[in-house]
């Protein structure tokens, strides 16, 4: 234990299982760039303290542009007594410069240097995510805006409901409070415009970690519910759109299937970032005030949540972007029982209070099934059996346009409705 950072007060050495089981360097030189920009920093710091000189803090700068080089080339050598990334860095400035080397370590932990690099690593990674989003974003908004004019049935409890227009805008899941599309918008930010105010918190607190995996975790559950529909939507049973064959694989039996795996594995990987979040949750939970080593457990959940998240991002746009829907079979999907609410608004438009008028409508549906015919196939006098108030005026019912029309609020489907919140999708992209 002699050569290592702390190794002063030891005698004899690690055990080999014990020292890979302590080692997080094999993940933590991911953070190498973040690890020497805040060694440059402190040693500017130090400097200003007066416990570096101007020389010996022109040497750290320069050492670490080098060390720099090395990783940036891919010839940095990791050695066997390098512990993590810090360790590795300091090991690789002493051989590099010598003396100065040792003063960069004056009054900061690695405690310091882990919490540092974490968010100075994790705030690149959330623009890189946000640009991610961004794209699938702007892809489902664009292709509302071009298929705005196809209806087809919206579902509730997996049965048919209501007709709607098809849009992807519904996936988008919309924050109340600001504008900001809140499932795929990566909402952590991390500012490094302020010192934190204490420094046992900022060493031994990981709310950033938790929140971005709580991000990572409620981003994929929502592209999991729509990797979910768009997999019913594509089968053949339903046949409303088709997977580009660029997401998706075959059978190594079955010569006709398509399955959907770009789909499946989208859905399944929300799983996977969740098992991360409560896990790390778990960790911290239970555990005493400042840094303990447990807190390492911190960079594979944030790694791993970034790759899935990365990827998922992707792959969704590519999903998204090359589906093709069946306008035809759509529409075609449609069915005359999906406008019972309608003949229900139109006793209401005669008088009769929404709860009567839901009843009266709700006989129809009884009768229609009974004689075995759509509800829009009832004559008047069927209609009459239960309400008088039908009159011939009651065939204007039978559309699913208007259907669709009638509901112009802001959210709702009219055309009108869903432009608008193309419109104001694309206003705030351009904001970005
Ligand atoms: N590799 C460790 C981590 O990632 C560095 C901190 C070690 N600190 C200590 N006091 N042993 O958390």
């Amino acid at each position: 234990s002699g050569s290592k950072l702390w190794g002063g007060r030891f005698v004899g050495d690690t055990d080999p299982i014990m020292e890979k089981f302590n080692a997080s360097i094999a993940y933590d030189k991911r953070m190498w760039d973040a690890d020497i920009r805040g060694s440059k920093a402190y040693a500017k710091a130090l400097e200003k303290a007066k416990l570096v000189t101007a020389e010996e803090k022109d040497n750290i700068l320069h050492g670490m542009d080098q060390i720099h080089d090395e990783w940036a080339k891919g010839v940095f050598e990791v050695k066997p007594g390098d512990e993590d990334i810090h360790t590795a860095n300091e090991r690789r400035l002493k051989e590099l410069i010598g003396e100065p080397a040792g003063k960069l370590h004056t009054g900061r932990s690695r405690n310091d240097q882990v919490v540092t690099d974490m968010r100075l690593w994790l705030r690149d990674a959330i623009s890189i995510l946000k640009g991610n989003a961004l794209q699938l974003i702007t892809t489902m908004v664009e292709r509302a805006a071009v298929e705005i004019d196809v209806l087809f049935p919206g579902y509730t409890h997996m049965q048919r409901a209501q007709p709607i227009r098809w849009t992807p805008l519904q996936w988008l899941r919309s924050k109340h409070l600001k504008d900001t599309p809140y499932s795929l918008f990566a909402p952590v930010e991390l500012a490094f415009d302020d010192i934190s105010i204490n420094s046992m918190d900022a060493t031994g607190q990981r709310d950033f970690i938790a929140e971005f995996l709580f991000w990572a975790s409620l981003c994929l559950t929502h592209l999991s519910k729509m990797a979910e529909d768009l997999m019913l939507y594509s089968t053949k049973e339903f046949s409303f759109l088709t997977l580009s064959d660029a997401y998706s694989t075959g059978s190594s039996l079955m010569p006709q299937k398509k399955n959907a795996d770009s789909l499946e594995l989208i859905r399944s990987k929300a799983g996977r970032v969740f098992g991360r979040c409560a896990g790390f949750l778990m960790t911290l939970k239970g555990l005493p005030s400042t840094y303990n080593k447990d807190l390492q457990e911190d960079k594979e959940a944030m790694f791993d949540c970034f790759d899935t998240v990365h990827a998922v991002l992707q792959v969704t746009t590519g999903v998204v972007s090359t589906l093709k829907i069946n306008p035809s079979v759509m529409e075609a999907a449609l069915s005359p029982d999906m406008l019972a609410t309608d003949l229900a608004y139109y006793l209401v438009r005669k008088g009769v209070p929404f709860r009567d008028a839901h009843g009266i409508s709700g006989k129809a549906v009884f009768l229609a099934e009974s004689k075995s015919i759509p509800l829009n196939q009832l004559t008047v006098e069927d209609l009459r059996t239960a309400s008088p108030l039908f009159s011939s005026d009651v065939s204007a019912v039978w559309d699913y346009s208007s259907s669709v029309e009638q509901y112009s609020a802001p959210g709702g489907t009219a055309k009108s409705s869903v432009a608008a919140q193309v419109e104001h999708m694309r206003t705030w992209l351009k904001k970005q």
